[in-house]
C-alpha cells in the first residue's frame, strides 16, 4: 500500500531496527473520546519501527480527523467501504492481507458488538472479520456500559475466539462529565507493549514446520467394513489452525474420514489407515520442528483383511487383529532437533498413566484428555486437558474451547522447540 506522506519524524536511531521492526500495524479507530489518544499510539508505533494503516469508523471522525492520523501514519486512512474510483483489491482486504497485527483503540462497546456478532457494516468491522492474525482490542466506554451483561457477554465470547483484550483501567475518563469505574483506555505505551509481546510470540514461529496429525483411521475388514473411533479431528484441526495463526507452515496428516474442511493456509496429507499415516509422518518428520499426535490412531488392524465382501452366508468371520505401529513412539526415537506433544485418552488414573506414556514414548509433553468427563467428550466443542511436561508440574486447564485449549498446547511446547 502506498502512504501518502513519507514517515514522519525520521529520527533513524529510533525507526530502523526499532522494536516492532518494520512489523505492519492495522489500527481501526471506533468513535470513542479516547481516539485522541490513539494519535500517540500511532506515534510510538512509527518510533519503535512499525509501520501503521489506520482504518476509521465514520464514528471516529467526529472524533478526531482522519488528516491527523494521516500526517502522523505517512499513509492516507481509510474510512469508506466502496472508495471511488474503485480499488482493483476489494478495500476490505487489502489491509487485512497487510497486517502483521490487527489493533482496535478505542474499542466502543458498539464495535466490541458488531465484530462479536460477525457484522460487516463498515470498513474497520469488515477488515477486522476478513483478518487472520492476531486481534487486539482495547475498549473504551462509559463504567455503565463496560459492566453491561450484554457487552460482558460479547467480550467472553471473542476471548473464546481468540481475541485479545488490553484494559479498560478504571480511573479518569477523557470526557469531564463521565463518572468513575473501569472503562478508560489503556496508555499508549501499555498498548505498544502488549502489540510487541503478541507479535513476538508469532516471530518464535515463524520459519518453523508443525506437523499435527487429526482425526481416526480406519481400519478395512473388506471392501465395505471398517473398524474405526470417535474422533472428529477437531483437536488436531485446531492445534493446525492456532499454529497457521502463530505464523508457523503447518502439514496436517489427517483421517479421510474428517469432513471438515482443513484449516486454511494448510498443507493437507489425507491418510486412512494407521499404517498409511504411520508412512506419512515418516515421510514429513524430517522437515518439521514440532510433531502434535492429536490423531486417533488405531491400535489394532485386521491382520488380513478380505479382498472382497463378507458374505453372511459364509457365517460368522473370525477376526484376528494385530497391532498398529506406535507412530508417537517411533518419532520419540527418531528425533534429532523436533519437539513431541503426544495425547493421551485415559479413564482412570489419569497422571500415571500419562506419565508413564510420556516417558515411554519420548514425548515432552502429553495433553491428558479423559472423554468421559463432562465437557471433555468426542467430537464436543470443549475439552478439558491437563498438559503434563517432561519436566515439571502437570498443568490443569479449564473448560475451554478447542480453540482456545489448542493456544494452551502451543504455548506449552513453544519452550520445547530448538533454538534456531
Ligand atoms: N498413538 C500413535 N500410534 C498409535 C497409537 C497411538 O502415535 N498406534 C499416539 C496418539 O496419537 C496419542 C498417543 O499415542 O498422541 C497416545 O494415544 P492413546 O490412545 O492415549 O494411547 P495408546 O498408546 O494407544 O495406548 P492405550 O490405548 O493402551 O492407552
Amino acid at each position: 500500500m502506498t502512504g501518502i506522506a513519507d514517515n514522519i519524524d525520521q529520527d533513524p536511531t529510533s525507526t530502523i531496527a526499532g522494536r516492532l521492526d518494520r512489523r505492519r500495524v492495522i489500527l481501526a479507530v471506533t468513535g470513542g473520546i479516547a481516539a485522541y489518544k490513539s494519535c500517540h499510539l500511532v506515534r510510538e508505533i512509527i518510533r519503535a519501527g512499525g509501520e501503521v494503516q489506520v482504518l476509521m469508523t465514520d464514528a471516529a471522525t467526529r472524533f478526531v480527523a482522519p488528516l491527523t492520523f494521516a500526517t502522523l501514519s505517512g499513509k492516507e486512512v481509510l474510512t469508506e467501504m466502496f472508495p471511488e474510483p474503485p480499488p482493483a483489491d476489494p478495500i476490505h482486504l487489502t489491509p487485512a492481507r497487510w497486517g502483521h497485527i490487527l489493533v482496535v483503540a478505542p474499542a466502543t462497546a458498539n464495535f466490541i458488538g458488531r465484530l462479536a456478532g460477525g457484522l460487516a457494516d463498515d470498513l474497520p468491522s469488515t477488515v477486522a472479520l476478513a483478518f487472520q492474525g492476531p486481534i487486539l482490542l482495547a475498549p473504551a466506554m462509559n463504567p455503565r456500559l463496560w459492566t453491561s451483561p450484554a457487552v460482558q457477554d460479547n467480550i467472553e465470547q471473542l476471548s473464546r475466539r481468540g481475541v485479545n483484550f488490553i484494559g479498560p483501567e478504571e480511573g479518569e475518563m477523557g470526557g469531564v462529565h463521565e463518572e468513575p469505574g473501569p472503562g478508560r483506555m489503556s496508555e499508549p505505551d501499555s498498548i505498544l507493549n502488549r502489540i510487541e509481546g503478541l507479535l513476538a510470540d508469532r516471530s518464535r514461529w515463524q520459519d518453523r514446520t508443525v506437523l499435527v496429525t487429526s482425526g481416526p483411521t480406519i481400519e478395512p475388514l473388506d471392501p465395505v467394513r471398517f473398524l474405526s473411533n470417535r474422533s472428529s479431528g477437531r483437536m488436531g484441526d485446531a492445534v493446525a489452525r492456532q499454529a497457521i495463526l502463530r505464523g508457523a507452515e503447518v502439514i496436517l496428516i489427517r483421517g479421510k474420514a474428517v469432513a471438515a474442511p482443513p484449516p486454511d493456509g494448510v498443507e493437507l496429507v489425507e491418510v486412512e489407515t494407521a499404517a498409511e499415516m504411520s508412512a506419512a509422518v515418516k515421510a514429513h518428520f524430517d522437515r518439521c520442528d514440532l510433531l502434535v499426535m492429536a490423531a486417533a490412531v488405531a491400535d489394532w488392524t485386521p491382520e488380513s483383511p478380505h479382498a472382497s465382501k463378507l458374505k453372511k452366508i459364509d457365517g460368522i468371520p473370525e477376526l484376528t487383529l494385530c497391532q498398529t505401529e506406535d507412530i508417537l513412539a517411533w518419532a520419540g526415537s527418531h528425533r534429532s532437533r523436533q519437539a513431541i506433544v503426544g495425547f493421551a485418552l485415559e479413564t482412570d488414573d489419569h497422571l500415571e498413566k500419562a506419565g508413564l506414556k510420556l516417558a515411554s514414548k519420548g514425548a515432552d509433553l502429553i495433553a491428558l484428555n479423559d472423554p468421559t468427563r463432562p465437557h471433555s467428550a468426542f467430537g464436543g466443542e470443549t475439552v478439558r486437558l491437563t498438559l503434563v511436561p517432561r519436566d515439571g508440574e502437570p498443568e490443569e486447564l479449564p473448560t475451554l474451547t478447542k480453540r482456545e485449549a489448542a493456544d494452551r498446547l502451543l504455548e506449552a511446547a513453544q519452550r520445547f522447540l530448538s533454538a534456531q
